[in-house]
């Protein structure tokens, strides 16, 4: 942290905002009722779990245990049989039927709105139409989709008959797509024709159709057509048909009934894996189960979002993270709430869209990025006045850590100073929000996500697993497992508990710094691994680097983040080209470059040509920012490269701490003379 961050951090800790009166009054989650859950937790821990199983999800059948723990593999309601889907649709069907589950609103300014029953009967439909393509419990699916209803459609219906679902985030590339098909061995990919991003249409299908000329384990195809104009009519925007194995999403589901059997699931059946960034080049599938998760994403909505039957609830995030699956889907219909979902980007047509939607649909509960609300403070106070916002009750941030000038903004501007701010913290592996303000009880300080919630035995620690002073930073832990805890990484239950379990003893590591102030508000500082987060996506710096030396001109890459005013972070990579590469060889016509001279680093073209090749492996989120060559890299004796070192010249900060075991202590200065 800079010197000016600590300043404003500190003055922001003085500063704290309570709840009003009238949202206390009406809160899903009150003192009294909080006090009682955090004393039953302490004292009770299974007996608070088995209670919150019993009041908040319909069960086919109770279990028999509430946890089964031998570190670090937990089975949650052991014995017990239910369905996320009937928690989500048939139990609503009583009273909800007529209640608008989904309101989408598409780029192009479409509307669509689903009732309980009309959502249940689509749900249904498809299910039906799975099964008759054979899916069956435990087969991997593939939902690589725009923001459409469908997409909803499909993860709900894969959990109604046990199929393991594998959102891919749209924005992903073919060659993304494709690792992630080979390592869940999926047998289906649903996805659509295209998805418009900006007035430009995304070729989902065309990449899909790339991706499977590496992928053998896929059977079927199904496409929904969202570019294309309805099936009955002439298509405008053609796709390529692979007869046999492509099949139109419609085609399908028209000739099947509008009811399903949920199928009996166990507690711990598979529900999904999320592929997410971690440490190494290869993302991992991270495994949630089914019991367990829908418990917490049930709660957490009530408690955190507040939600009421008379809200408008909209969570931006998209469908391929883990925000859209617990807080666009499990969470809110569990609770029977209304959903908003918007296709298109915050800035198209432009920065007023937002605004536009929540005043047209009386959005209630909103729930975005703090990258997000920098780019509309940016973009300027203009665009929110354009619309009466009046109708937000609740606001929430999430992804990464929210300045405390966001905050402030986003409470005067958008909150009108009357809405609660819910900061949450969690992450793919937590399932659903750790620790955040209860929006009815808590005294929030812009820029903390103040205390974890009943249940959850967070600390800070260091690196013997020792709890730290107050302020002193150090590793933010989970001391004891909870239900919508990650099962496993997908297939390496080795790497699982390498990764989460055995950097500090007996308890989950989250790979992020905190700390804790005086009066134990906890202040979450980053990663402390090799993630990193760029526009609250989270990518892996090696993810990237692998990309980079997967060109033939690039013999070496090493990158790291650097503070961003908007994105959060942005990516710079160091690259050594390999020894043959010239400026002939890469196709430039400029004067023949040697390696990390001055003019390879302006070779723009070969900048160009390194990130282009790393939107081709990735996806344009993971596009580096900077692309500086060198002719060697910052190294210890033991060959590890020194990323702080680079972390510091990214920023354009002076190198601090220590240097002494650098191999070759002439690097840095080469690196330093290249800056200036
Ligand atoms: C970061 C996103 C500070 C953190 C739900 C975590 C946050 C990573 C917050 C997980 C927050 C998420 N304050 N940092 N409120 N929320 N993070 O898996 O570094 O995409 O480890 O899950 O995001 O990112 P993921």
């Amino acid at each position: 942290m800079s010197t000016e961050e600590n300043i404003i951090s500190v003055l922001s800790e003085k500063r704290t905002f309570s709840p009003h009166e009238s949202f206390i009054k009406q809160a899903n989650l009150n003192k009294s009722e909080y006090d009682r859950l955090i004393l039953k937790a302490n004292t009770d821990l299974e007996g608070f779990w088995d209670e919150l199983a019993e009041n908040n999800i319909f069960w086919f059948k109770k279990w028999e245990k509430v946890l089964d723990w031998n570190e670090p593999f937990s089975k949650w309601f052991v014995g017990a049989k239910t369905n996320i889907s009937y928690n989500c649709l048939d139990r609503h069907l009583r009273n909800k039927a007529n209640k608008t589950a989904l309101i989408w609103i598409g780029e192009n300014g479409e509307k669509k709105e689903l009732t309980y029953k009309e959502l249940f009967s689509e749900v249904c439909k498809f299910s039906n139409s799975l099964l008759k393509l054979g899916i069956k419990e435990l087969d991997r699916v593939i939902i690589y989709m725009p923001l459409i209803p469908e997409a909803v459609v499909a993860m709900l219906a894969c959990a109604r008959i046990g199929a393991i679902h594998s959102v891919v985030f749209g924005g992903f590339s073919k060659e993304a797509l494709a690792d992630r098909i080979n390592d869940a061995k999926a047998r289906l990919v649903i996805t659509a024709d295209g998805g418009y991003r900006r007035g430009q249409v995304v070729p989902l299908k065309s990449n899909v159709d790339e991706a499977l000329k590496k992928c053998p384990t896929i059977e079927n195809v199904i496409v929904v057509q969202r570019v294309g104009v309805c099936h009955d009519k002439p298509l405008h925007f053609n796709v390529s048909i692979n007869r046999g194995r492509d099949i139109f999403y419609h085609d399908l589901v028209s000739k099947e009934s509008e009811v399903s059997e949920p199928h009996l699931l166990d507690s711990e059946h598979p529900l999904f894996t999320l592929y997410t960034s971690g440490t190494t080049g290869k993302p991992k599938g991270i495994l949630h189960t089914t019991g367990g998760y829908i418990l917490w994403a049930t709660v957490t909505t009530k408690w955190i979002f507040d939600i009421k039957d008379t809200d408008v609830y909209w969570c931006t995030a998209d469908i391929g993270w883990i925000t859209g699956h617990t807080y666009v889907v499990y969470g809110p219909l569990s609770c029977g709430a209304t959903v908003l979902l918007y296709e298109g980007a915050p800035n198209y047509p432009d920065w007023a869209i937002f605004w536009k939607i929540i005043n047209e649909n009386k959005v209630s509960v909103f729930y975005t990025a703090p990258t997000a609300i920098r780019s509309f403070m940016k973009a300027g106070d203009e665009w929110v006045k354009k619309y009466n916002l009046s109708s937000l009750r609740l606001l929430g941030s999430v992804g990464e850590p929210i300045n405390p000038e966001a905050w402030m903004w986003y409470h005067e501007n958008i909150g009108a100073k009357k809405c609660p701010i819910v900061d949450t913290w969690w992450q793919t592996e937590t399932g659903g929000i750790l620790i955040s303000p209860l929006p009815g009880i808590t005294v929030t300080k812009p820029g903390s996500a103040t205390f974890p919630l009943p249940g959850i035995f967070a600390s800070v620690v260091d690196q013997d697993g020792n709890s730290v002073g107050p302020n002193e930073g150090g590793s933010l832990v989970i001391k004891k497992p909870w239900p919508s805890m990650l099962r496993t990484i997908y297939g390496d239950d080795e790497r699982y508990k390498k990764n989460y379990w055995s950097q500090i003893k007996g308890a989950y590591f989250a790979g992020d710094g905190a700390r804790c102030d005086e009066d134990g508000y906890f202040w979450i500082l980053g990663r402390v691994d090799d993630v990193i987060k760029v526009s609250g996506h989270r990518l892996s710096t090696m993810e990237i680097e692998s990309a980079l030396v997967s060109h033939h001109d690039v013999a070496e890459a090493a990158v790291v983040g650097y503070p961003h005013d908007i994105k959060g972070e942005a990516i710079c990579a160091f690259v050594v080209l390999k020894s043959n590469v010239t400026a002939r060889s890469v196709g430039d016509e400029a004067v023949p470059i040697g390696i990390a001279s001055p003019s390879a680093r302006n070779d723009i073209k070969l900048i160009e040509k390194l990130k282009q090749h790393v939107v081709k492996e990735i996806g344009p989120i993971a596009k580096p920012d900077q692309i500086k060559f060198t002719d060697s890299l910052p190294k210890t004796r033991s060959g590890k490269i020194m990323r702080r070192l680079l972390r510091d010249i990214a920023s354009g900060k002076q190198t601090t701490g220590d240097t002494t075991t650098l191999e070759d202590v002439s690097v840095l200065e080469k690196l330093r003379i290249e800056e200036e």
